[in-house]
């Protein structure tokens, strides 16, 4: 439901959503690059770029001078400064600083604005989360890029992106009118399948963050087989997933024997031909269902992020790890997850015409609450 009343000041409901729903999109695209930056921080090697955290050898900014870089060696005689690797890393810190402001003044403004009725909780639990992620992006560099923290700080990126753009999808629905409605027809008996392709694609994305922070990329050189073999016989499993495995003196590079990196990689492909699988079925079905309504382009937009995808993962391979094509493929595996929670929204978000067992139309308006 669309409220005009006005508040205490000029401004309505719909108008202070309008508002907060322009931060929230923006903090989603910073969230994006965030995310790119990330990888291309890992990618160049540049994970420990500066030794210690939130500074850069106890500096703002990345230690250029000679002077300065004098007192820096002197601080961390065991990391010399690289110029070229910390500022990678700076950049990276810079932008997720700017994000958690993003996020504070969000929740603040939700928490300020908390009789109007915009969402409440989400903006608060996204700040609390992002302070979590930073303490992660922290564990990252003190524990010198152990497999674990990297992977869970990926998702944690992942999971903080998917939440933004679910609010930015609420406060949406606050003020705008729809442009039509979405026929559900015959399509809400997806729902749980489509909650079970969600499952799979934060399980794939899971796994390519182990790939890459296992430094596994490289272990299956060609396509579609894996060192000559289509099963390679000696992957190793054990080692490939175990989660107490020790860092050594630090983990750039990876510390995992060939035959557990080999395993990660195979695993990851085998999980991109179930993704494939399952969401080629799941979306013919449902396509045959919403091809002449509006849903047809919110499955449309799953068919090509998953399709470019799968693509990049194969030129990832073919071309040995090209710097631009590894952080595409790491935005893509976030576009993947906005595409499908985006999908998943329909069902809940917007005014929707369910004629699915009768020929009446019923109109359920649902109003998101917080
Ligand atoms: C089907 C959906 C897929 C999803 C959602 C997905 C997701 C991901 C993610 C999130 C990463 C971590 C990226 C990073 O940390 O920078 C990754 C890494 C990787 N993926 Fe995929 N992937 C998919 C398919 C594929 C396919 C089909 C291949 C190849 C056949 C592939 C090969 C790789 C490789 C080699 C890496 C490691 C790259 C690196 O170290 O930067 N992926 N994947």
């Amino acid at each position: 439901m669309i409220q005009t009343q006005t508040t205490r000041s000029s401004l309505s409901i719909a108008d202070r959503a309008r508002i907060m729903e322009r931060w929230s999109l923006f903090a989603t695209l910073l969230a994006v690059v965030v995310i790119m930056l990330g990888a291309w921080t890992r990618l160049v090697d540049a994970g420990l770029g500066c030794p210690d955290w939130p500074g850069c050898y106890g500096f703002l900014s990345v230690p250029q001078s000679t002077e300065s870089i004098a007192v820096a060696n002197a601080r961390f005689p065991e990391t010399p400064v690289d110029v070229a690797k910390g500022w990678p890393e700076m950049i990276h810190r810079y932008a997720a600083g700017t994000l958690g402001l993003v996020v504070f003044g969000l929740a603040a403004y939700a928490v300020r604005h908390r009789r109007e009725g915009l969402p409440q909780k989400l903006p608060l639990f996204i700040a609390a989360f992002i302070v979590l992620q930073g303490a992660f992006g922290m564990w990252t560099v003190t524990l010198k890029l152990w497999p674990q923290v990297v992977a869970l700080h990926l998702l944690g990126g992942f999971t903080t992106l998917s939440m933004l753009t679910l609010l930015t999808l609420r406060l949406r629905a606050r003020h705008k009118a729809p442009s039509g409605r979405l026929s559900l027809a015959g399509l809400s008996r997806f729902r749980p399948w489509l909650y079970g392709g969600l499952a799979l694609v934060i399980l794939q994305i899971a796994l390519g963050a182990w790939t890459a922070s296992n430094y596994a990329a490289v272990a299956c050189p060609e396509l579609p087989t894996c060192q000559g073999e289509w099963w390679p016989a000696d992957m190793d499993f054990r080692h490939g997933f175990d989660i107490a495995q020790h860092v050594g003196p630090n983990y750039l590079g990876g510390q995992l024997t060939a035959d557990g990196r080999v395993a990660i990689h195979v695993t990851h492909r085998l999980g991109a031909l179930i993704l494939l699988g399952y969401f080629t079925v799941l979306l013919g079905l449902m396509w045959r269902q919403a091809r002449q309504t509006e849903m047809a382009r919110h499955v449309q937009l799953v068919v090509l992020v998953l399709a470019a995808q799968i693509t990049l993962g194969i030129i990832n391979v073919a071309f040995h790890i090209p710097l631009p094509v590894a952080v595409a493929h790491n935005a893509m595996g976030a576009g993947l997850l906005l595409a499908v929670i985006n999908l998943l929204w329909r069902f809940y978000g917007q005014p929707q015409t369910l004629a699915a067992s009768s020929q009446n139309t019923t109109t359920i308006n649902r109003e998101v609450t917080a």
